[in-house]
């Protein structure tokens, strides 16, 4: 994962590197570092933990200069510590890195062999000594990386910064993102565009295999070849991310806030209430492949039961993680469609490569404009959630709900399966979603106490069933990833086949129980947890004696349409996750070991 920046031109570098690499610190905060050239020295501040650190320390201590290297990171080889923190530097050479250098061990030992000695457990620092020795051995600095990078097998977003060469930093990218922003006498570079935002609006992606040379005046990309090649400046559109907390406690909660409006946002302009339609064209109906990870995962099984029930289209769903490296039975009539908010998670992005190999058209569910995924991507529906800065994920949630609940009413017309009344109907439903989830936020003053009293708890299971099983899912990652309690999510027809084990009376048990389908189902298996002495939390659409009469606590939010319940439900889970998480002091908007985007796999 990592975030890394790189800066040359005639501002001082140190400030402006901080100042992006806290837009970049959603990819990771277990170390951070600094590295500036200046007046033939490299001088390197590193620390553990997050930017703070790294603020505090070059307040005490500057690094003057006007070329530098930035990285924030998410440990995968080496604990987080600052032995391990980047820019890792071997002689002239100082490089920051995102990704993996999967042969790093046997490089580790040549080198070795030769006489590099090693001072980090990572794999970058090989990167930075296989450079040097080119460097040693009489190459340019240019072909020093050029000819290094051809003995790297890995993912890889690399900037080196050379001590003898002031004038230029090389850029190179394999499977992880780099952006180059050019300036007027200045250039820059990040993992992610809102790094470069504050500074310019004119970009320029670099291809997998490329490698760039850039300097005050702008960059010269080559190919893995050696030969230049042109690389279009792209002009970014739309605002600079609003990072700000807004009165509230922490990102998540104003996130979990900003749902109504998000949710108006991801439909409107998309749907025509006259026609019932949403527009689709050209896309394959025999087989739908969704991929995602993590929360979006969870959206994709929600949106399993959308399209095919709405849109009568099979729709198969796969972690990201899976889907490429099995084989898929994938091909030109099959619609790829992925889901990410950030659009940069490597198994997602890898699972789309594989689909394009295969011939398959992909349709992108994404929140980030521009993202690696969306580029890739034959067609874009994006979520407008804005800006999702806690690394739990809430609002990108319901809006990936909202944009495949769209996705399959359009469908649903293309394949003629929907009726033009009938999706009048759903569309209309969606309008009131915005008010109904704003009902349903007002269950935060009462989790409060209920809150106070479940998070001394060790174990949480969360049940659901049908479209509301994956939402039972979502419950149990929000708690684990926040609050650090051990939690499951389980479809509620399985608890007799093991899990009812674990029932006893310190065991919470949420259970989404709406009045749908499955209410009186639901309800037995309610009454069953309850009678060996689980304390049921219910979470309901209505009223209903028999709830009262078994539950702990009933917490009743308001009544949606049936695809658009998994919705309004999320939400007190989400309260209740952040309520519980504060009353045990985590930082919930970093929590510990996780990142906001997994750029690794
Ligand atoms: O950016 P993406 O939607 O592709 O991210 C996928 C997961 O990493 C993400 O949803 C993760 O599970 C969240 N931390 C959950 O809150």
């Amino acid at each position: 994962m990592c975030g890394i920046v790189g800066y040359i031109g005639r501002r001082e570098a140190a400030p402006l590197l901080l100042e992006s690499l806290r837009k970049l610190e959603y990819r990771g905060y277990d170390s951070a570092g600094i590295a500036v050239l200046n007046s033939g020295k490299v001088a390197i501040r590193r620390c553990e933990g997050k930017l703070g650190n790294l603020e505090e320390i070059l307040a005490r201590s500057s690094l003057p200069g006007t070329i530098g290297i930035g990285h924030t990171r998410w440990a995968t080889h080496g604990r987080p510590s600052e032995t391990n923190a980047h820019p890792h530097r071997a002689g002239d050479i100082v490089v920051v890195h995102n990704g993996i250098i999967e042969n790093y061990l046997e490089l580790k030992e040549q080198l070795s062999r030769l006489g590099s000695r090693f001072e980090s457990e990572t794999d970058t620092e090989i990167v930075a000594h296989l450079v040097d020795a080119k460097l040693s051995n009489g190459a340019d600095f240019l072909t020093a990386v050029r000819h290094s990078l051809k003995e790297i097998q890995g993912s890889y977003a690399l900037v080196f910064l050379n001590q003898r060469d002031p004038e230029r930093l090389i850029v190179a990218k394999n499977s992880t993102p780099i952006v180059v922003g050019w300036g007027e006498g200045e250039t820059f570079i990040a993992s992610d565009i809102p790094a470069l935002l504050d500074y310019t609006r004119k970009v320029t992606f670099l291809e997998d295999g490329e490698v760039g040379e850039v300097t005050a005046k702008g960059l010269r990309v080559l190919n893995g070849k050696g030969k230049a090649v042109q690389r279009a400046v792209k002009e970014i559109t739309g605002d600079a991310v609003a990072a700000q907390k807004g009165g509230y406690r922490h990102f998540m909660l104003k996130e979990i806030h900003e749902q109504p409006r998000a949710l108006t946002d991801t439909f409107r302009g998309r749907i025509s209430l006259k026609e019932g339609d949403v527009s689709l064209e050209g896309v394959p109906l025999a087989r739908i492949h969704v991929v995602a990870c993590g929360t979006a995962w969870h959206a994709a099984l929600v949106g399993k039961f959308m399209l095919e029930e709405i849109a009568g289209i099979p729709a198969e769903v796969d972690y990201g993680s899976e889907f490429r490296y099995r084989s898929p039975l994938i091909d030109s009539r099959s619609l790829l469609l992925p889901i990410s908010q950030s659009g940069e998670t490597a198994d997602t992005l890898a699972a789309v490569e594989l689909g394009r190999k295969r011939k398959a058209k992909v349709v992108s569910i994404c929140n980030v404009v521009d993202s690696s995924l969306a580029r890739k991507s034959d067609g874009v529906f994006y979520t407008r959630a804005g800006p999702e800065i806690s690394v739990a994920s809430t609002k990108a949630f319901s809006t990936q709900l909202a944009a495949l609940y769209l996705f399959a009413i359009g469908l649903g017309r293309l394949t003629g399966r929907l009726q033009r009344s009938e999706a009048k109907r759903l569309t209309e439903d969606l309008l009131c979603l915005p008010h109904q989830v704003e009902e349903a936020l007002k269950l935060e003053g009462d989790l409060e106490a209920l809150s106070r009293e479940l998070s001394s708890a060790t174990d949480f299971l969360y049940l659901g069933r049908g479209i509301n099983y994956p939402i039972a899912l979502e419950g149990a990652l929000k708690l684990k990833e926040i609050s650090y309690i051990h939690a499951e999510g389980y479809p509620a027809g399985e608890m007799k086949h093991g899990p009812i084990a674990l029932i006893d009376e310190r065991m919470p048990v949420v259970v989404l129980l709406p009045k749908d389908r499955y209410f009186q189902k639901t309800l037995g298996n309610l009454k069953e947890v309850e009678s060996r002495g689980g304390k049921v939390i219910a979470v309901t659409d209505q009223a209903d004696g028999a709830i009262d009469a078994a539950a702990y606590r009933v917490l009743t939010v308001p009544r949606a349409s049936y695809f658009l319940t998994p919705i309004v439900l999320a939400i007190p889970l989400q309260l209740l996750a952040d309520e519980i998480a504060v009353h045990r002091g985590t930082d919930v908007d970093q929590p510990r070991n996780l990142a906001k985007s997994v750029t690794v796999e």
